[in-house]
């Protein structure tokens, strides 16, 4: 009785084995169901990837073929053994002269390393090229996706981690959708063919040679868990090593300033260190594995050569039999080998597959709305509506906001930090939207318009010019995609830095550094304003466009601003007392709430 209660928990071999293959068939679940949500894209690689099938049918037929040539130069040339029957055609015309036979052979020799050369030439060329256009395409639509992604969405997510997606998870994708299915159709393909001719020819050495199985999974079972532990840890030091790198590459400023080089490169040397331990580590697991499994390999070879040469002596077995097996079983190892490791890349491939479709699944959040129209081309009244607004799990920000703002009226915003100033002129470009209220335009529901049309008629220049590592005249035409180089150049003279991008050496055409090279904190915002005045908006908004700036490069840009603010709305938020001088009115926001408003010397406020 003790005993059959107690063997609920004992765990039997049926127990383990069935959980086993459950937790396969879970994995290869997962993998299915993901991958389907992929088949757009698959599917119009369809013809690449059929033809890539045939070709890797064809690489393993060949590769079957390979040693049976110099079977027939021993049975047939050194000895006179009878010659197999689907392959008397080949021989029996020129086994009158052996020599000729001996060459006729040399030639099929090189016949088949020709054709298994460009078999296996076209498989890698149309599976890589089916993976690669199939990567593409995927990466294209999450790249998209992400810059429809909103404001909020991108204040929460790490720009590294999105970067890791777009390349080493949409790597690791194409090698399990395409690489992986091919191999496997290709390598088992090749086990299955291999032991069937195998068996015609001797089952009883198939049976033997089969002994080598469960030590080489046995073998891989042992090494795979440290191996890939070891593996894992190195890819997380040099993540790491990445992301030192990056960040002190970024503040090469800071770190020289504060002389902190030798440290900084002792940091970056000793996670160098790590991670060449672990990846040491991991080629050290990986020579044992190999060499343990040729050695189990070379002593079933050998078991099988006793046997089966004793089988040759006694003429039960030609000698080219015997080089055909030992072949085969040489060969097998491969594919073995990379059929084991399959369950093992489905999980790895499966998660970065998922990590892909989660960011795709993100709603874009601020969308166009069905209902919204292309907004006319506006005259620049604003109007905030009891607007509230929080950002996501915070405390309200805006509370019941009323403001209005004439068109082509210059109001100056000035406040504490953390007021909710930038937050007001991130609702009207509908960055973020407000909780609760309305935003208008020209009496237009910022919502009732599409989000190009509204987009198009706000000029933005925040704190920090955003500038791209190309062109200075790119830069200038970012506002206007089809602008000539004449109303660059306008644009760059009326923003006051006309004179300084001529005076360098390659004048508009200078690739502007990554990091603000080449120019001035006060020149690259004359940029960022040319950039806006290119664009003509009727709303311009100003976000502390000179803070941060020395008093020449503030008075620089405030020159620049003066053209891009005439005739139009503007929204100036600033510190600097100056910058706000020739405002029309004041208004002095404390906790998301006016608290007055006026003319500046009226006001007297402190910015
Ligand atoms: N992306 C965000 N996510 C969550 N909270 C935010 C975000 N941006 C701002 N906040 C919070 O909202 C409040 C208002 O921020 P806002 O940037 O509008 O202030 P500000 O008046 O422009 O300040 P500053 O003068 O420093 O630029 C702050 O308390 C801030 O912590
Ligand atoms: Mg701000």
């Amino acid at each position: 009785m003790k005993f059959i209660r107690g063997r609920g928990r004992f765990p039997s071999p049926f127990n383990f084995i069935s959980r086993k293959v459950q937790s396969h068939i879970d994995k290869w679940r997962a993998f299915f169901h993901m991958a389907s949500c992929f088949l757009p894209h698959v599917k119009k690689q369809s013809r690449l990837l059929f033809l890539s099938l045939i070709a890797g049918v064809f690489f393993t037929i060949v590769s079957m073929l390979e040693p049976w040539p110099l079977k027939l130069i021993f049975d047939n040339v050194f000895y006179n053994k009878a010659t197999p029957r689907l392959l008397a055609p080949f021989v029996v015309p020129f086994k009158s002269d052996k020599l000729v036979l001996l060459n006729v052979l040399i030639v099929y020799v090189i016949v088949v390393a020709t054709f298994r050369g460009i078999f296996y030439y076209f498989q890698q060329l149309l599976t890589s090229r089916a993976g690669q256009q199939i990567v593409s395409g995927v990466r294209v639509d999450l790249y998209s996706h992400l810059q429809r992604l909103s404001f909020s969405f991108h204040d929460r997510r790490r720009t590294g981690d999105m970067l890791a997606r777009l390349t080493t998870d949409i790597r690791i994708l194409r090698d399990i959708l395409i690489s992986l299915p091919l191999t496997i159709t290709s390598e088992l393909l090749l086990m299955v063919a291999m032991l069937s001719v195998m068996a015609v020819m001797d089952w009883q050495l198939t049976l033997m040679a089969l002994m080598a199985v469960p030590v080489l999974i046995l073998l891989m079972k042992k090494y795979r868990h440290p191996m890939k532990n070891e593996m894992r840890k190195q890819r997380e030091r040099e993540g790491h090593l990445t992301s030192i790198a990056s960040e002190v590459l970024g503040a090469i400023k800071v770190v020289q300033g504060f002389h902190q080089e030798p440290k900084e490169v002792k940091r970056f040397s000793a996670q160098n260190t790590n991670s060449l331990k672990s990846g040491l580590k991991a080629t050290r697991l990986e020579a044992k594995l190999k060499w343990a499994s040729e050695l189990t390999v070379a002593i079933v070879t050998a078991i099988i050569l006793g046997v089966a040469g004793r089988r040759v002596l006694t003429g039960a077995l030609s000698p080219g039999d015997l080089l055909v097996f030992v072949f085969y079983l040489k060969t097998f190892n491969r594919p073995l080998r990379r059929v084991s490791k399959i369950t093992e890349q489905l999980a790895r491939g499966t998660a970065s597959g998922e990590r892909i479709l989660d960011l795709m699944q993100i709603e874009p959040g601020i969308e166009d709305l069905p209902h919204a129209i292309e907004a006319p081309c506006f005259r620049g009244e604003i109007r905030y509506e009891n607007v509230w607004f929080n950002y996501k799990n915070g405390k309200p920000v805006l509370k019941d906001l009323n403001l209005t703002i004439e068109a082509g009226e210059r109001v100056a915003i000035v406040g504490p930090t953390g007021s909710g100033k930038s937050t007001i002129v991130s609702l009207l470009s509908r960055f973020y939207e407000a909780s609760s209220g309305r935003v208008l335009i020209d009496n237009m529901d910022v919502r009732d318009c599409t989000l190009n049309s509204l987009r198009k008629q706000i000029s933005i220049v925040f704190q920090e010019p955003v500038l791209f590592a190309t062109t200075i005249a790119e830069n200038i035409a970012y506002g206007k995609p089809d602008a000539t180089l004449e109303e660059i150049k306008q644009a760059a003279e009326r923003a006051h830095i006309h004179q300084i991008i001529e005076a360098l050496p390659e004048g508009y055409e200078t690739v502007i550094g990554e990091r603000g090279g080449t120019l001035s904190g006060g020149q690259r915002q004359c940029v960022a304003i040319a950039r806006s005045l290119i664009k003509n908006a009727p709303i311009i908004i100003l976000d502390e466009p000179t803070s941060g700036l020395d008093m020449f490069s503030a008075m620089l840009v405030m020159n620049a601003l003066k053209e891009l603010v005439t005739g139009k709305t503007v929204i100036i938020i600033s510190h600097q007392q100056e910058t706000i001088r020739d405002v029309d009115r004041v208004i002095e926001l404390h906790n998301g709430n006016i608290v007055q408003e006026g003319q500046l010397d009226m006001l007297g406020v402190k910015p």
